[in-house]
């Protein structure tokens, strides 16, 4: 992964905003325009990745030593400047030259805007040391084990925890221990497969409630498929197995649906030992209207929240079945890149997701309901243009937080436990780019308070409440951490 390059703008104090650290903030991967392609494949060795300076001058910024109209520009790349810039004419004809001039205006309305609407990615710091005072509760926070890059975690009856790493390994964390090996025979995806900017093979896993006496086991996982004079795709896989001592046993495929480019998902029972799924969807260059997009589409997996028996069957319930063309897994739509998600004590369902630039939301996610991605949003495009002309329409529904700029929300859960009394039915939302722990306090759909728990801590991958009612998060550095009481 290229490192999230920062410098500083020559009109002012404005971070660049790169295309690796959009996607790496935002979990979204860069515009793929023939002038793009073009530009990576030719220019990004001296200009850097997306126009941003690197050797040679920046090609984003208002200043132009050779003029800055689209002709100066087209010009420049044509007959090059002697003796760093080589010209072009001979390898790219006016067309091909046109459209890279295209793509450095793109890239640089994004830069301009940047400011307006996106999060700065600042740096890590890790946990505090010594005792954190919040509101209402004093903490500590331990660090339990760290493994490879993450994506999700759960824990088994017996308190030992299960956490995956996107490279495809399963591992057990034994009474704060890492057991040396992963679990053989578990299934891995093909991260190696994937042409995808995230490669991961293994997604989320989740433990059946009734896993003391059933053992059930569930893992996502992705590969990529090849398909005959097609374009290959992405397919998610939702696996169900048991552990014994080391090993995966009873392997069964539950479902299979393809995935867009953004391999993310989540997956959580309720209490009615019903397994739900996220998908997401988005798409910079998606032309068509919103209406037809796919997360808006109850005929496609992508951008829904997926719900399905413990045996991999559609939940008999699940608000389109029977509609035709609808796939009978859907329980909610409209959804961006649901990155978490959790039930609170009644069962309601919380998610979180990324909006585009601006607009990550926090939802109460009800049966069969429209949450409007991408025909209502409060983000905007990556040139920052609001992407919805009304964000606010009728037949869909608006966050219970809306945050902008975009923290990149990630993974949430509704505390429960009996270490911090005070947090009971607090929610807790994790944070990619601003690193940040937040605790919602929510009333009648409405966020009567938001506390930033932590800050600049890490990429904060999933969270969820353990055994003992300790609050633990995962980071992207695989590091595994503990939120406990500070006496
Ligand atoms: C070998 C390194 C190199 C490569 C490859 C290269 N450039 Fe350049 N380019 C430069 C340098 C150095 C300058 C500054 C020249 C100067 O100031 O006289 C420059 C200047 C420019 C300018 C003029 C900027 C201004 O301020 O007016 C444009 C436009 C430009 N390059 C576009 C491109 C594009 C598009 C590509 C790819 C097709 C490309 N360059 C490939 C090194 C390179």
């Amino acid at each position: 992964m290229r490192q999230a390059a920062w410098a500083l703008a020559v009109l002012g104090a404005l971070a660049v905003w790169t295309p690796a650290a959009a996607q790496v903030g935002l979990e979204t991967p860069p515009p793929t325009t023939p002038g793009g392609k073009r530009y990576d494949q030719l220019c990004a060795s001296c200009h850097g990745p997306g126009g941003r300076g690197a050797q040679a001058p920046n090609l984003v910024d208002p200043v132009w030593k050779y003029g800055g109209g689209d002709a100066a520009i087209a010009l420049s790349i044509a007959k090059g400047h002697a003796p760093q810039m080589p010209a072009f004419e001979g390898v790219l004809d006016a067309p091909a030259i046109g459209e890279l001039v295209a793509y450095l205006k793109e890239s640089s309305k994004a830069v301009a805007a940047d400011a307006n609407v996106s999060a700065p990615e600042i740096p890590s710091l890790g946990p505090p040391k010594g005792i954190v005072r919040s509101a209402v509760a004093d903490f500590r926070v331990e660090h339990v084990v760290k493994v490879g890059v993450p994506y999700g975690f759960d824990f088994l009856p017996d308190g030992r925890i299960l956490i995956t790493e996107i490279a495809g390994a399963l591992r057990i964390v034994d009474k704060g221990r890492l057991a040396p090996d992963p679990v053989r025979g578990a299934p891995t995806g093909d991260a190696a497969s994937l042409n995808t900017y995230f490669k991961r093979g293994l997604l989320d896993v989740a433990v059946h409630p009734d896993a003391k006496s059933n053992g059930w086991v569930y893992l996502g996982t992705t590969r990529r498929i090849a398909v005959a004079g097609g374009e290959p795709f992405v397919q998610a896989r939702i696996s169900r197995g048991r552990i014994v001592g080391d090993r995966w046993l009873d392997d069964r495929t539950l479902l299979e649906f393809p995935l867009p480019q953004i391999n993310a998902m989540r997956m959580a029972f309720d209490k009615q030992r019903r397994l739900y799924l996220s998908t997401p969807w988005s798409d910079h260059d998606y032309a068509g209207t919103a209406a037809a997009a796919p997360s808006q589409d109850l005929g496609s997996p992508q951008g829904k929240i997926l719900r399905m028996t413990d045996d991999g069957h559609y939940a008999p319930d699940n608000p389109f079945v029977g509609r035709p063309g609808a796939y009978p897994y859907v329980f909610s739509y409209g959804h961006r890149e649901p990155l978490g998600f959790a039930f609170d004590a009644d069962g309601e369902l919380w998610e979180a997701e990324n909006g585009p630039r601006g607009g990550d939301e926090l939802n109460h996610v009800r049966a069969g309901r429209n949450y409007g991605w991408p025909a209502i949003t409060w983000g905007h495009r990556y040139d920052a243009r609001p992407i919805a002309s009304n964000p606010d329409q009728p037949g869909m529904e608006q966050p219970v937080v809306s945050w902008v700029p975009s923290p990149a929300v990630s993974a949430v859960a509704v505390y429960s436990g009996k270490a911090f009394p005070r947090w009971k039915g607090s929610l807790f939302v994790g944070s990619l780019k601003q690193k940040t722990l937040y605790r919602v306090v929510v009333r009648a759909d409405r966020a009567v308070l938001q506390e930033t728990i932590l800050t600049d801590v890490d990429r904060i991958r999933d969270v969820a409440e353990g055994p003992e009612g300790y609050l633990y998060f995962l980071t992207d550095s695989g590091d595994l951490f503990r939120i406990v009481p500070a006496k």
